[in-house]
């Protein structure tokens, strides 16, 4: 082999490697297809057999899904159960008693376990769920992208500086998502999913006060929509405190993935400040409006904004938990 030739070898070896090495942290649709060929489809069962008894399981793994990925990406953190030692993410008040369908994972790892044991972790797991949900709930589907392992820490104390809170306006959503490497489109896009599921009373009325003393006004927020406002006030009735009262985020269509929700932010029939604050920047206003208006536009937009979401920390290390609530 001539000089030449050796080192053009050794640039190609050099290249297929880094390749190889590249591919290994990316995540990749139909990962389990040889090694547990049938995992998304157990996840799905479970997934549709849960929602036939409760369709609030839909919007519950969705945003667990979103939790999970905000908060040391998606290593399904959100699931591991707080210790004598460790308060976990789960029991940060923000998640602590709002998020729902722990059960549903449980149920799919369980039958996972049994028959491709210590294949498929559970923030894959975590993932099919949510487009479950959401093609379940009429929404759009698309093919997830897997291959994540699930960390081995939770700490409830990392979770209100990652999630973003409902009184945030657009700039500092816009800081909130871009500290995840999502763009401020992205974030509006995202935001669509207030389309299904539903709110605690307690937001709009303590968290997030629009409901009964705006910024110590003793008044309704006034950029809610007045015709709203009784709505929301006989949902979620002036010093309720119970954790069970809750009001659904989109007042028309609330079971529906669709945009309406763009629709509902247009007329300030928006839940949250987050919501509403959309309207005040003059290009997340003009994305609001687009999505108002395309509904199939806003399918693409969303499916691929929420495989972008599901990369965060793709290819960290980590293990395939035994049971999703344990590290091992
Ligand atoms: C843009 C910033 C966001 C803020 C400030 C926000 C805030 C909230 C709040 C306060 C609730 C109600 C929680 C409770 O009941 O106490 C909620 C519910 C929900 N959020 Fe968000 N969210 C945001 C983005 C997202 C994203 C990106 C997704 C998913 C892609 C999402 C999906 C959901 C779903 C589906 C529900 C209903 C949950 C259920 O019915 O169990 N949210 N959100
Ligand atoms: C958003 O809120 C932050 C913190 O309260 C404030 O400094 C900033 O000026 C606000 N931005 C807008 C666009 O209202
Ligand atoms: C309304 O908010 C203000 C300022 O936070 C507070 O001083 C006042 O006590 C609140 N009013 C009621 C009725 O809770």
């Amino acid at each position: 082999m001539s000089k030449n030739m050796q080192i053009n070898y050794s640039i190609a070896l050099l290249v297929l490697l880094s390749i190889i090495s590249c591919l290994e942290a990316q995540l990749q649709v139909g990962f389990y297809s040889y090694s547990c060929p049938s995992a998304e489809t157990i996840v799905k069962q479970q997934v549709t057999n849960a929602f036939m008894s409760n369709p609030g399981i839909a919007p519950g793994l969705l945003r667990m899904h979103f939790h999970d990925c905000f908060v040391r990406g998606c290593d399904a953190s959100i699931l591991i159960d707080s210790t004598t030692g460790n308060t976990a993410e789960k029991d940060s008040p923000v998640n602590n008693p709002s998020l729902r369908g722990f059960e549903v994972i449980d149920a799919a790892k369980n039958i996972l376990e049994t028959q491709c044991k210590g294949i498929v972790s559970c923030a894959d797991i975590l993932a099919f769920a949510a487009r479950d949900g959401i093609a379940l709930a009429q929404g759009p589907v698309y093919a997830v992208p897997s291959g994540r392992k699930d960390g081995r820490v939770s700490l409830a104390s990392e979770v209100l500086t990652n999630i973003p809170s409902p009184a945030m306006n657009v700039s500092q959503l816009t800081t909130n998502f871009a500290n995840k490497q999502l763009t401020q489109d992205e974030m509006v896009t995202l935001s669509g999913a207030h389309t299904i599921g539903v709110s605690h009373c307690s937001i709009i009325t303590s968290v997030d006060d629009r409901l009964y003393n705006f910024s110590g006004t003793n008044m309704p927020d006034p950029a809610l929509n007045p015709s709203y406002v009784p709505q929301l006030q006989a949902a979620c009735p002036k010093g309720s405190t119970s954790t069970s009262s809750v009001v659904n985020l989109d007042p028309t269509t609330p079971t529906i993935v669709d945009n309406k929700y763009y629709a509902n932010v247009l007329v300030n029939k928006g839940l949250f400040t987050s919501d509403w604050t959309l309207r005040t920047n003059p290009a997340t206003a003009a994305s609001v409006n687009a999505n108002a208006n395309n509904q199939a536009q806003w399918f693409n937009k969303f499916t691929a904004a929420i495989v972008k979401l599901g990369n965060i920390g793709a290819g960290s290390a980590g293990e395939i938990r035994t049971n999703c609530r344990v590290i091992n």
